[in-house]
C-alpha cells in the first residue's frame, strides 16, 4: 500500500517558531518532526510515499529528505499545496499518486510510540472503505471526536465544545480510492478548510468506516504544549531503549 504524509499549513498555532520555517521541520527531541511519520510508515511496510507540503520553506524538505533512501523509503515523491485549503484539500493532490489503489494517510505532526503494521494489515483485509485509529485523550475537544453507538462510530465532530466520547480521531487514516470522489463533494467549513472529518463522515454515511484503538502513546505536535509533550515522550522512549 502507498502512503501519503500531509505536511503543509502555516503552523500558526506555533508562531513565531513557524515564522521562517515549516512546522514539520521543527525538532521533536532529537529529530525533525517529519522523520516520525516517515518512520511509522516505513515500519508498517509502506515505502512508497508522497509528501504534500506547502507554506514556508517547502524546498527544505528536499534538502532534508532527498530521495528518502536514507529513511528506508523505496520512493519519495513531493507535491505542493497552494494556499490554506485544509487537510482534505491537501489529500486531493494525491489522486494521481494513488492511481486507483488504497492509501495510508498520516498527518506530518502526529508522533506515535508503536507500530501501525497491524491496522494496515487489517485494512488490506477489509479491502474497501476507510479505517481510522482512535486514542483516548484528556482533551478531546482539541480534535475530531467520534460518537460511538455499540461498536459503531456513528458520527465525528470536529473540535466539539462538548465531546461525545473521550477519544480523539488520530491523524492516521486508511482510505480506498473513492476518497477522491468524496473530497470533490466537500464544501469549506467555518474555518474555510476542507475537513478530513467530513471525509470520514461521508464514509460513515455509506456504512464503510471501521475503527480501532491505536496501541501505545499518541500525540500531535501542532501547539506549544503538544510539541513539548511529543519531545518529552520521545526522550523517555529513547532513554528506556538505551543500554544501561
Ligand atoms: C486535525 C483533524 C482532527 C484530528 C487531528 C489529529 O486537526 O482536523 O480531526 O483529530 O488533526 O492530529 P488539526 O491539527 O488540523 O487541528
Amino acid at each position: 500500500m502507498k502512503g501519503v504524509i500531509l505536511a503543509g499549513g502555516l503552523g500558526t498555532r506555533l508562531y513565531p517558531l513557524t515564522k521562517v520555517t515549516n512546522k514539520h521541520l521543527l525538532p521533536v527531541y532529537d529529530r525533525p518532526m517529519i522523520y516520525y511519520p516517515i518512520q511509522t510508515l516505513v515500519e508498517a511496510g509502506v515505502d512508497d510515499v508522497l509528501l504534500v507540503t506547502g507554506g514556508n520553506k517547502a524546498g527544505d524538505f528536499l534538502q532534508l529528505l532527498g530521495n528518502g533512501k536514507e529513511h528506508g523509503l523505496k520512493r519519495l515523491s513531493y507535491t505542493y499545496q497552494q494556499g490554506e485549503g485544509g487537510i482534505a484539500d491537501a489529500l486531493a493532490l494525491a489522486e494521481d499518486f494513488a492511481d486507483g489503489g488504497p492509501i495510508v494517510v498520516m498527518l506530518g505532526d502526529n508522533v506515535i510510540e508503536k507500530s501501525i503494521a497491524g491496522p494496515v494489515a487489517r485494512f488490506r483485509e477489509q479491502g474497501r472503505g476507510a479505517r481510522i485509529l482512535l486514542k483516548e485523550v484528556p482533551d478531546p475537544q482539541r480534535f475530531g471526536v467520534p460518537t460511538l453507538k455499540g461498536s459503531q462510530v456513528v458520527r465525528i465532530d470536529e473540535k466539539p465544545a462538548q465531546p461525545a466520547s473521550p477519544y480523539a480521531v488520530t491523524g492516521i487514516y486508511m482510505y480506498d480510492a473513492t476518497v477522491f470522489d468524496i473530497i470533490r463533494t466537500l464544501t469549506p467549513s467555518q474555518r474555510g478548510e476542507l475537513e478530513i472529518t467530513d471525509v470520514n463522515n461521508a464514509y460513515i454515511a455509506r456504512g464503510e468506516l471501521t475503527w480501532e484503538v491505536l496501541d501505545g502513546w499518541w500525540t500531535d505536535a501542532g501547539t506549544f504544549e503538544s510539541l513539548h509533550l511529543a519531545s518529552n515522550l520521545v526522550a523517555a522512549m529513547r532513554l528506556a531503549a538505551a543500554p544501561h
